[in-house]
């Protein structure tokens, strides 16, 4: 599989039919759905592989690999750190994309959601003819927060607590939207 992106210690890649563990490994650890879920894994294993993992690898047909969910391995010992997404929404036009992460607890705090989020965004702008790049996330996720400051984003909305956040910790506190213009990117 090629290589989507690269950045200095991270390479990200697309998603491959035989990952499902991958990504129900990943959700299955409490602190990493934490803000999420508020701890609980999103899927059942089965509907990972029979159903998102299948979608992952439509959605890579449907914007002719330029968008979607990517596999990131740290260069130095190959192991599978986590995922970062860019990609439009369904129907939503093709230069708003939404930036996402979602690493392993063992890759936390080593600055790598936000490096790999910087070779994301770059590429959206510099390749992908991206004008906006936006990302939502919880008022109580404050790394998600920081990784979207350090990117070059800004808060352009607060959100209410979505219907099925109730209860997960923090949640009444809503969230923001935060968003990158291409002149924004560009005067960086
Ligand atoms: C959010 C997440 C991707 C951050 O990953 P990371 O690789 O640890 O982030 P970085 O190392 O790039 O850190 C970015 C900044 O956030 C800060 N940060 C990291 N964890 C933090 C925490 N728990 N509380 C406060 N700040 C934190 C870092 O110190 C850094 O800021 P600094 O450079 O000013 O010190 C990671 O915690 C994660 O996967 N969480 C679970 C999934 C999730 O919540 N995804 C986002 C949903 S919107």
């Amino acid at each position: 599989m090629s290589d989507f992106v690269e950045s200095k210690r991270l390479v990200l890649r697309q998603f491959t039919a035989q990952d499902a563990d991958l990504l129900i490994e990943l959700d299955s650890d409490p602190a990493v759905m934490r803000y999420l879920t508020g701890g609980e894994p999103t899927l059942p294993p089965a509907l990972v592989r029979d159903q998102v993992i299948p979608s992952v690898l439509n959605t890579y047909e449907r914007w002719n690999g330029r968008f979607g969910l990517f596999a990131a391995y740290e260069k130095e010992t190959g192991a599978f750190i986590g995922w970062f997404q860019l990609r439009p929404e369904p129907t939503g036009p093709q230069d708003e994309v939404e930036l996402g992460y979602r690493l392993r607890q063992d890759a936390w705090g080593k600055g790598y959601a936000t490096e790999g989020s910087k070779a994301l965004v770059d590429k959206g702008f510099s390749e992908l003819d991206v004008n906006t790049v936006w990302g939502e996330t919880m008022a109580v996720n404050v790394a998600s927060q920081k990784v979207m400051e350090k990117v070059g984003m800004s808060v352009v909305e607060t959100l209410p607590t979505p219907d099925d956040m109730q209860g997960v910790e923090g949640a009444e506190r809503g969230g923001f939207r935060f968003e990158i213009t291409r002149e924004q990117w560009a005067r960086r």
